[in-house]
């Protein structure tokens, strides 16, 4: 295998690729909640999708739990990037916890616009992944009006109690053109459908699924630097796929086959938006050990989204 994948190559690099402002924005969090309170700081659930970032912050003096009801009362706590239903901020008081919420003002905003349908009385159909925690999240501002909806199958076949009260949000992770679809066999089935105003599906997603599906469409193999949970890393490989390259999920350079790279000239070369720039480049690294490499990177557009910090650690 090593001798096979010897050769020299064209890397066509994705951009934009790896950490999205959200994300950014949930690391800093923690990192100043340690610097300000000292450790530990207890996270709720994996702060960003991605194992590495889960292990430094670890190191740093951050706890990870599933559950609140882990965490000393009085402590430190912070909530992950994804959201969490309002039931989780009524376990954090009741607990006494300083919270710091790192939910990404992105994902707040489809909250806000569940609260707003429900407050009409609509039904809320949420296109998405029933078991991802931002859906679970989402879902649980108002669990009584929001109907998951997987995908277009299954939005052929949900039904609301009255027609006339509909809307639909969705997951911000969502691969952009079957989410599309969905929405699309709703709003034929509900011509009173109501929706977001901007997009639920946000930038940075959109943004990477552009720029793979270019690079997919030039290489005969695509490696998506991503941890296996993360949504928006296994949208790409998707997307990639579906642009006609074959296309692998790695958690870092360690996860690449060699008979992957075998007789394999042009690779493609992306991140999901929870996954560090630094494991693009130790990958690169390895595929130059493995022969003379060309790198191209032609981006699709440029992305300067920050988002403010928390009062409680800005
Ligand atoms: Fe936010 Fe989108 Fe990143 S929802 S966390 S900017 S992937």
């Amino acid at each position: 295998q090593w001798a096979e994948a010897v050769l020299a190559r064209d890397v066509c690099l994705a951009s934009p690729r790896s950490f999205c402002a959200g994300v950014e924005r949930a690391i800093e969090i923690v990192e100043r909640a340690l610097q300000m309170n000292g450790a530990p700081v207890y996270v709720r659930r994996q702060i960003v999708h991605n194992t590495h970032v889960v292990s430094r912050l670890e190191r740093l003096g951050a706890v990870f739990v599933e559950e609140l009801d882990e965490v000393p009362r009085g402590s430190v706590a912070v909530l992950a990037a994804h959201g969490v239903a309002p039931s989780v901020r009524r376990q954090a008081s009741e607990r006494e916890l300083q919270v710091i919420d790192a939910t990404c003002p992105l994902v707040a905003k489809v909250h806000h616009e569940v609260q707003r349908y429900a407050s009409r009385g609509n039904t809320i159909f949420l296109i998405g992944h029933a078991e991802h925690e931002e859906v679970v999240g989402t879902r649980g501002e108002a669990p009584d009006h929001v109907v998951v909806v997987d995908n277009p199958e299954e939005a052929a076949l949900v039904e609301a109690p009255d027609p006339e009260h509909v809307s639909y949000v969705m997951q911000t992770t969502l691969a952009v053109s079957e989410a599309e679809r969905s929405a699309a066999v709703l709003r034929a089935r509900y011509p009173l459908l109501s929706g977001p105003r901007h997009e639920d599906i946000c930038y940075a997603t959109s943004n990477r699924q552009q720029a793979v599906a270019e690079v997919a469409a030039q290489c005969d193999l695509v490696l998506v630097v991503g941890s296996g949970n993360s949504s928006n890393s296994r949208r790409l490989v998707e997307v990639a796929q579906a642009a006609g390259a074959t296309a692998h999920l790695v958690d870092d350079v360690g996860a690449v086959d060699l008979a992957w790279l075998a007789r394999t000239r042009r690779v493609g070369v992306t991140a999901g938006a929870s996954a560090p720039a630094h494991l693009v480049e130790e990958l690169l690294q390895s595929l130059s050990a493995l022969g003379d490499l060309t790198v191209a990177e032609s981006p699709v557009t440029q992305e300067d989204v920050r988002f403010s910090l928390p009062r409680e650690v800005s």
